[in-house]
Parts: structure tokens; C-alpha cells; sequence
């Protein structure tokens, strides 16, 4: 084989009369008359190569053996396009006139074509992965991961951060999703387990004296997956000790704007929005809002408990909300549309979505008979209504309520193109609560996780109000999708002890799952904090990617397989007999 001189995307008219080699897939072939142009592609780029059959018999006749996807290297000499030159091609000044050429490999006919002008199936794609990497748009978003991966490690590299690799086969971390269990050989019927993330490891380097650690780690959740969700994903994890919230949030600022600037070379500007969690939920429905534009939900509960629409009055008077949304503007919106808000807020399980239009001659709306206009001149007022203006209601639990209007809010948003679809907008919600209650069993369950430290003025109501302890956490958000999230960790071991009681987890539990953290902390723990990004998540937003799949090289489907490999899959009566492991067939109720 005849190793390359040049790649495929290097060369340009100052490389006239060289003698070169490359090598790469055939993109497509085409005649013209004694000529045939065949686009030769590697992931630098494409060149145009040419046979002409007066030039180079043989040459010529082994390229019309040439198929789409052939791997060829070929000999000749770079020469002008003269009239033909092509401005969207980077080699656009130039052809090669071949004198030689090798097939060094042939290819079948793919299953679909190598190209960014078809829309594939997204099975088949993950089936033939390998080919679908080939395509140039794929290629870019790699070239594109890489390019952030070096910009983070620059600077954590420049700010005197440690990179350090913590273990794989590990105990449980709880992150809120079930754990990826491994069988140990040696140990009958035990298990280790696939970190949630590196949390306890990186706290426990902070007690080591690391003082600032980060790893671009991969972390292994099974939970339901959506499209910003993988069971296996990569963190940015970082953690700092003797910090503060200020100096954390100021760090990500920090890297958030270099990787903005190194990357896209956009300017973020700084600081970044503050919001509390409690604020978020209230005003946006979200703990991750959208913040490109307004539409915050108002509260009209106050002004249900005399009406005559039971179901609104009677939500009230059972401790549920009314909650509105003004969608300026909206009365111009068609019934199809309202229907489509409705039925979105349906699958986020609301009742249904009453609506007021405010139109020039007076209000349209299926619910207005059941109010006097004394009642719907408030509620309008405030919601701020003017002529032109569409109020849209959510009643209901307030779970159900923020869900719902919060998704109706997201929708209309993105409906009436109420914002820049290229901006970005950064904010950290901070503050979240400590615990919330799991509805079904009551039992608390920590919003973020059990080693995030109580505000300090709210320690004292965990023996009295504890649902109301507020924790010293942050989650970064960027256009309404969380980025990262973090906190100041508790270093004390009798705080942890009584978050893990409150937690419900008994001494002996603790002592068995995070016996080796509670120790660490009483051997000099400094007080540090952390957090971790999603690097796919980040990369999917600085892409514009409606999913995560198209920047993981080899990602999962909706239901956890590799159509590549077909894993998960059965494995061997003797392998299961050495790992003391037996299938039982669990008959699946249809
Ligand atoms: P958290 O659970 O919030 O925090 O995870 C941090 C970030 O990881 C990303 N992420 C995911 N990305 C893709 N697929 C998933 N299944 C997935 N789950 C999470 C999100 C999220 O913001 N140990 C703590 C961090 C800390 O406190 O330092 C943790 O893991 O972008
Ligand atoms: P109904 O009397 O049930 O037909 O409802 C009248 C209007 O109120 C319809 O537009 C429903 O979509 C709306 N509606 C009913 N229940 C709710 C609710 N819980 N939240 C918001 N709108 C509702």
C-alpha cells in the first residue's frame, strides 16, 4: 500500500504540480465523457480525483471497479480546476489527475448512504454505528466533543486542579437511579456496583488533602431513559475544599466562559443569574427554567374561593392551586393550537387547560359563564391581560400544576418564538430543599443527595420543620436544561449520622453502605464542595443537538440495548455456574 503524503482536506492551489498520494472512501463516482471524477473523502476533508482514459488506461479502468465506499489509494499529480473551481470545497482550487491506483479494500452496498443529505432511520444508524461515524456531520460533532474535552482540561490543568481515576467496580452511590450490579467470582453472591458517580471517591480525596480534584469520568444509571438521558454518561466531576458557594459558582463562571469562548467564540457574560429553587418551581413550574423569556405563572388562588366553577373552587378549598400563564399576543392563536397545549398539559397530568381570549370585542373563553365579571375582571387584571392577550389556566395539585403549566409555558414559548433560538442564557438555581416526600410511601428522600449540607441557618429546624431545611446546593442551567449540579457537602460525621436517621437509614444500614465515608469524616475532613457537569448534555447544547445520542460514539437506545452489539445478552451455563449465578424465568404478565 502507498501511505498518504497529503490527507484528503489539505490540499490547496499552492500544492499545483506535486506529485501526492492519498488515501480514503470513495464518496461518490460520476462520469464525463473520457473522464471520471471519483470524491474521495477522509475526515480531514474531500478531494476531487480525475482518470481521464487518454491519460491513463489501466488507472481509468480499475476506477470504473470503483464503488461508493471502496478504500483506494492513489498516485498523481495536484492540479488547477481552472474555470471549475468549487467555493464550498476547502480543496475546491484543486483535482488530482491520477497515475496509479490501489483498492485497498472493497464495500458492500451500505445500508444506507454515507452522506448528510438523508434522513435515516435512527435503528439503522445504531445498528451500522460504524458507518453512520463515518458521515462528515458526525464526524464534526467528535471533532467538536474533542475540541471540549481539551478546552476543560486546559483549564483545570491551568488552575491547579488533580485529575484522579476512582474505582469502577465499586459500592452503590446514590444519585436517585438503580444501580448497574457486576457479580464477583471470588465472592459468591456478592456484588459490586457501577458508580451513580464518583461522589463518595471524591470526597474522600477532599479528606486525603487533594484540595482540588476533577475527572471526566463515565457514571452508569439504570432509569428511564429520554432523550438527555443515557445509562451510561459522562461527568465533568469536580470537587474543591476549604470553599464556599461563592467560590465554586465563580469557578464554573470561570470555565463555563472559557469553554464558551474556546469553542463557539461566543463572550458569555457574567454573573450568572441567581435563582432560588423554591422561586424557580413558583414562577416557571421548573427547577430548571427556561429563562429566554418571561411568562412567569401567576397565582390566582385567592380568587377561586366564591366562584361558581366548582372544579377550580373546589381544588382550592382541598389545598390545591390556580395558577396562570399570559401568553401576550396569544389570542391569535388558533383552536388546534389550544388544543395542542391542552393536550400536553394532559400528559403532565392535568385536568385540563381552561383558556381566556382577549380579543377586541370581549373575552372568548370556554369558562368565563361560570364567573361574574367582577371575578373575571381580577383574575384578568392579574394576570396583567390586555386586549390581544391569551390567559391559560392550571389547577391542581401544586405538582401537578407546575408540571403542567410549566411544560404549557415551554411550548408556547417555543410556539410564538417569544426568544432567540441562538442565545444562550446561564443561571444556577440554588437553595433546593433539603428532602422531599416520596407521595406513595411518605418517606424523605434527598432532593440531591444525602451528603449535601443543610443551609446553615436551616440546621437547626431539621429536629422541628424538617421538610422547610433549605440545602447548599446548585444546579447549573443553560436554556432551560440542567447542566450540572452540586453543593457544599457536609464534613461533620454527626451531621451525616442524622441526615442518613432522618433519611431513614438505619445505623447498621449506614454503618454497611457508607460506614467507610462516616469514618473518613472524623479523621481531619476539611470542608469542601463540588459538583459535576454532564459532558454529553453540555455538549449537546453547544451543538443544538435534540439528543444526546448524536454526540456519544456508541450510546444505548430508549430501552438500554447497543443495536451494534446487541448487548445486553444471555451468557454461558458455565459462566453463570462460576459466578454462583442461576436465571430464573419470571413469566412477564401481558
Ligand atoms: P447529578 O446527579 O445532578 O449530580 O449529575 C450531574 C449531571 O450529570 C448529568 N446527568 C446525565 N447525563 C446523561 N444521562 C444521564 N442519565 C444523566 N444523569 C445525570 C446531568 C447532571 O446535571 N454527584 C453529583 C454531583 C455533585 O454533587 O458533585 C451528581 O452526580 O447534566
Ligand atoms: P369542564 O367543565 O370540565 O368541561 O371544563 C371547562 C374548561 O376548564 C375546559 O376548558 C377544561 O379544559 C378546563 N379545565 C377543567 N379542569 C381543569 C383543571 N384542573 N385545570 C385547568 N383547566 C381545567
Amino acid at each position: 500500500m502507498k501511505i498518504r503524503t497529503n490527507t484528503c482536506g489539505q490540499l490547496r492551489k499552492e500544492n499545483i504540480g506535486e506529485e501526492i498520494v492519498l488515501n480514503g472512501w470513495v464518496e461518490n463516482s460520476r462520469d464525463h465523457g473520457g473522464v471520471r471524477f471519483i470524491d474521495l473523502r477522509d475526515r480531514f476533508g474531500l478531494t476531487q480525483i480525475k482518470f481521464n482514459e487518454d491519460i491513463n488506461k489501466e488507472a481509468w479502468e480499475i476506477a470504473h471497479k470503483v464503488r461508493s465506499q471502496f478504500v483506494l489509494s492513489v498516485t498523481g499529480t495536484v492540479i488547477s480546476r481552472g474555470e471549475a473551481v468549487n467555493d464550498k470545497m476547502l480543496t475546491g482550487e484543486i483535482e488530482v489527475e491520477i497515475s496509479s491506483i490501489e483498492i485497498l479494500n472493497e464495500c458492500e452496498t451500505p445500508p444506507f448512504e454515507i452522506t448528510d443529505y438523508v434522513n435515516v432511520n435512527e435503528e439503522l444508524r445504531l445498528k451500522y454505528r460504524y458507518l453512520d461515524l463515518r458521515r462528515p456531520a458526525m464526524q464534526e460533532n467528535f471533532l467538536f466533543r474533542n475540541k471540549l474535552v481539551h478546552s476543560i482540561r486546559e483549564y483545570f490543568y491551568q488552575n491547579d486542579f488533580i485529575e484522579v481515576e476512582t474505582p469502577v467496580l465499586t459500592k452503590s452511590t446514590p444519585e436517585g437511579a438503580r444501580d448497574y450490579l457486576v457479580p464477583s467470582r471470588v465472592h459468591s453472591g456478592e456484588f459490586y456496583a457501577l458508580p451513580q458517580s464518583p461522589q463518595l471517591f471524591k470526597q474522600l480525596l477532599m479528606v486525603s488533602g487533594f484540595d482540588k480534584y476533577i475527572q471526566i469520568v463515565k457514571c452508569f444509571r439504570d432509569e428511564d431513559l429520554r432523550a438527555d438521558r443515557q445509562p451510561e454518561f459522562t461527568q465533568i466531576d469536580i470537587e474543591m475544599s476549604f470553599v464556599d458557594k461563592d467560590i465554586i459558582l465563580n469557578m464554573v463562571e470561570e470555565l463555563v466562559t472559557a469553554i464558551f469562548k474556546e469553542t463557539l467564540n461566543i463572550e458569555v457574560s457574567r454573573p450568572f443569574q441567581r435563582i432560588p429553587f423554591l422561586e424557580a418551581m413558583d414562577k416557571y413550574g421548573s427547577d430548571k427554567p427556561e429563562l429566554r423569556f418571561g411568562m412567569q405563572l401567576i397565582n390566582v388562588s385567592e380568587l377561586m374561593h366564591n366562584v361558581d366553577f366548582k372544579v377550580f373552587r373546589s381544588i382550592v378549598e382541598e389545598g390545591g392551586m390556580v395558577k396562570v400563564i399570559n401568553a401576550k399576543g396569544g389570542a391569535s392563536l388558533t383552536r388546534k393550537e389550544i388544543d395542542n397545549l391542552e393536550a400536553t398539559a394532559k400528559t403532565y397530568g392535568a385536568r385540563g387547560l381552561a383558556w381566556i381570549k382577549i380579543n377586541e370585542d370581549g373575552l372568548q373563553s370556554p369558562i368565563v359563564k361560570f364567573f361574574s365579571e367582577e371575578q373575571i375582571n381580577a383574575i384578568v387584571a392579574k394576570a396583567g391581560g390586555e386586549v390581544g392577550d391569551l390567559i391559560l389556566f392550571g389547577a391542581g395539585k401544586e405538582n401537578v400544576v407546575h408540571d403542567s403549566l410549566g411544560q404549557v409555558r415551554l411550548q408556547v414559548g417555543k410556539l410564538m418564538k417569544l426568544y432567540d433560538a441562538n442565545d444562550y442564557h446561564f443561571s444556577f438555581v440554588v437553595d433546593a430543599p433539603l428532602f422531599e416526600k416520596d407521595s406513595q410511601t411518605g418517606r424523605l428522600n434527598s432532593v440531591h443527595h444525602p451528603f449535601t449540607m443543610p443551609l446553615i441557618n436551616d440546621i437547626s429546624e431539621l429536629d422541628t420543620d424538617i421538610e422547610s431545611v433549605l440545602s447548599d446546593s446548585y444546579d447549573l442551567v443553560i436554556n432551560g436544561c440542567e447542566i450540572g449540579g452540586g453543593s457544599i457537602r457536609i464534613h461533620k460525621p454527626d451531621i451525616q449520622q442524622k441526615i442518613f436517621e432522618l433519611l431513614g437509614i438505619g445505623k447498621e444500614e449506614a454503618e454497611q453502605k457508607f460506614g467507610f465515608l462516616v469514618d473518613a469524616l472524623s479523621y481531619g475532613a476539611p470542608p469542601h464542595g463540588g459538583l459535576a457537569f454532564g459532558l454529553d448534555r453540555l455538549c449537546m447544547i453547544l451543538l443544538k443537538l435534540d439528543s444526546l445520542r448524536d454526540c456519544i460514539a456508541f450510546p444505548k437506545t430508549q430501552k438500554a440495548a447497543c443495536l451494534m452489539s446487541e448487548a445486553p445478552s444471555k451468557v454461558d451455563a458455565e459462566q453463570l455456574k462460576e459466578l454462583s449465578l442461576k436465571i430464573e424465568q419470571v413469566k412477564v404478565k401481558k
